[in-house]
């Protein structure tokens, strides 16, 4: 089934544990939380002690999604453990920003996280031909990252179709995510290309119904794949 994941950049920040509380109520399946550091992208958003925060209020308040952690940070491999310390489950790192990133990626799993592994649209599918094997998941950016609320780009529709190909050659069993623009009007075209986990901000947290969002996003997809 889609994994549904909700981007809590969206969500109201003075109040997130309750907009956890009330997505992970709402049917989301992984909480996506995007780590931005004013260097790789334009924006700055939060770190480890947020995320430690949050993963203690889930604990009191018996909530047991896993914590889907995007880092869009210069050199993620400095912080590697701390976030898996404070409590990500996935760690997924742009490719643009690892110098080593097969190393990087080792790193993430000796801490004891899935790692993951993000292409900006630019990007191409070559940078990540030779480390496929040591991933849980590729994210394939449809926008340029940095900020929520931002328009699907409709060029990286081959790119997920390719991957997924690759993937399938390979017999492998990695997961493929699509993060950036997802809505009802595109979350079909990421969902025929071959993606299984979608990261959607604005279309959940934007939406005055939680579980009426994530219900229409189940249904625009499982349309999209029959
Ligand atoms: C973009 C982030 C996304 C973003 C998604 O830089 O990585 O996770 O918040 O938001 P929407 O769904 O509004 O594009
Ligand atoms: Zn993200």
């Amino acid at each position: 089934m889609a994994i549904i994941a909700p981007s809590i950049l969206s969500a109201d920040f003075a109040i997130l544990g309750e907009e956890i509380n009330k997505v992970a109520a709402a049917g989301a399946d992984w909480i996506h939380i995007d780590v931005m550091d004013g260097a790789f992208v334009p924006n700055i958003t939060l770190g480890p002690p947020v995320i430690r925060c949050l993963k203690s209020f889930c604990r009191d308040h018996q909530i047991e999604k896993p914590f889907d952690v995007h880092l869009m940070i210069q050199q993620p491999e400095r912080y590697i453990q701390d976030f898996a310390q404070a409590g990500a489950d996935l760690i997924t790192v742009q490719a643009e920003a690892c110098v080593h990133l097969h190393r990087t990626l080792q790193q993430i799993r000796e801490a004891g996280c899935k790692p993951g592994v993000a292409l900006n649209p630019a990007t191409p599918l070559d940078q990540i031909l030779y480390v496929l094997e040591e991933v849980a998941m590729v994210l394939i950016m449809s926008v340029n990252p940095g900020f929520a609320g931002q328009e699907f780009i409709p060029g990286v529709v081959p790119k997920i179709q390719a991957l997924n190909d690759m993937i399938y050659h390979r017999d492998l069993r990695v997961l493929i995510q699509v993060d950036g623009g997802i809505n009802l009007d595109t979350v079909g075209l990421a969902a025929r290309a071959g993606c299984d986990t979608f990261v959607a901000g604005t279309a959940i947290f934007g939406h005055q119904d939680y579980a009426a969002a994530i219900s229409e996003l189940r249904r625009k997809i499982a349309q999209a794949v029959k």
